[in-house]
């Protein structure tokens, strides 16, 4: 039984298991702290090139957050230490920034969750490093799609299932693995909030979508199987074949008639290449 809560401007919130359905200036709230999410992703393109150490990438984020009045919803978050998570080739999501130096072929997931006056913004974009070969270019144009036929979904009369569905069925024709371990989130007050947000299922199935609802859709495709293992450091999650990974990220609320997207680029760079 699925459990739905209306939540008042400035109500403070905790996690209860229902879904928290929000109005007017949680929508105004999470336009805001979605835009400076995406204005980063933006921001960060120039050092998305080889040479680059991933920390150095961490840092500037950082600062961009601190400097526009936010702070990383990241850092200290159940121990992480970092302001964002950098995701390289075969890493499936929550790499760690470190002295890894980006490479040539390198395919790179960016994921950022500035908290602004209160509202998450949460959002992850590809990025190609150098001369990226064809088989991992097409894995990240798929990935994108399917986070774009995901949100095609999202409106109210809908479920969680058709999201799933529509995201699973595009992976699964050009035979790629759709991760099961990892889900997209309500998100908004709180960083990870109810519903999970499933990346495979049935139309039809799991909570239906109603007005005011906030989450995120941030599907990991793989090329080969679906499944992941953790590395020794708790947080890492790669493939457990060593195939690539991809993951796009955005931050939507559902309105009457369909949904709104926080995490949209100002600058237009929603898909890579962006030179
Ligand atoms: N931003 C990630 C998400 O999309 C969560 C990262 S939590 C961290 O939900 F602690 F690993 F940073
Ligand atoms: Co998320
Ligand atoms: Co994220």
């Amino acid at each position: 039984m699925t459990e739905y809560a209306t939540v008042a401007p400035d109500q403070p919130l905790s996690r209860s298991g229902a879904i928290h359905l929000y109005g007017h200036d949680a929508f105004e709230g999470m336009h805001r702290a979605g835009r400076l999410a995406a204005e980063i992703l933006d921001a960060i393109v120039p050092l998305m090139v080889p040479g680059t150490e991933t920390r150095t990438i961490d840092d500037a984020i950082r600062a961009k957050m601190l400097a526009a009045g936010a702070v990383p919803a990241t850092l200290g978050y159940r121990g992480y230490t970092h302001s964002s998570c950098i995701s390289i080739n075969h890493v499936v999501c929550h790499g760690i920034p470190s002295d890894r130096i980006l490479k040539d072929g390198d395919i790179v997931n960016v994921d950022v969750t500035p908290l602004l006056d209160g509202w998450h913004g949460d959002t992850s974009r590809m990025y190609l490093v150098g001369d990226v070969g064809l088989k991992a270019r097409r894995l990240v144009d798929v990935t994108y799609e399917c986070l774009m036929l995901g949100i095609e979904q999202a409106k109210p009369g809908n479920t969680m299932g058709d999201v799933a569905h529509v995201i699973q069925r595009h992976a699964e024709k050009h035979r790629y693995g759709v991760v099961r371990d990892f889900c997209g989130h309500g998100v908004g007050r709180l960083f990870h909030d109810a519903p999970e947000v499933v990346h495979v299922g049935r139309p039809g199935t799991g909570p239906e979508l109603r007005p005011g609802m906030i989450f995120t859709i941030e599907p990991m495709i793989n090329i080969g199987r679906p499944d992941v293992k953790l590395l020794e450091d708790g947080w890492t999650a790669v493939t457990r074949d060593r195939s690539l990974s991809a993951q796009f990220e955005h931050s939507i609320g559902i309105t009457e008639d369909g949904c709104e997207i926080f995490t949209l680029s100002p600058a237009g760079l929603h898909q890579p290449p962006y030179a």
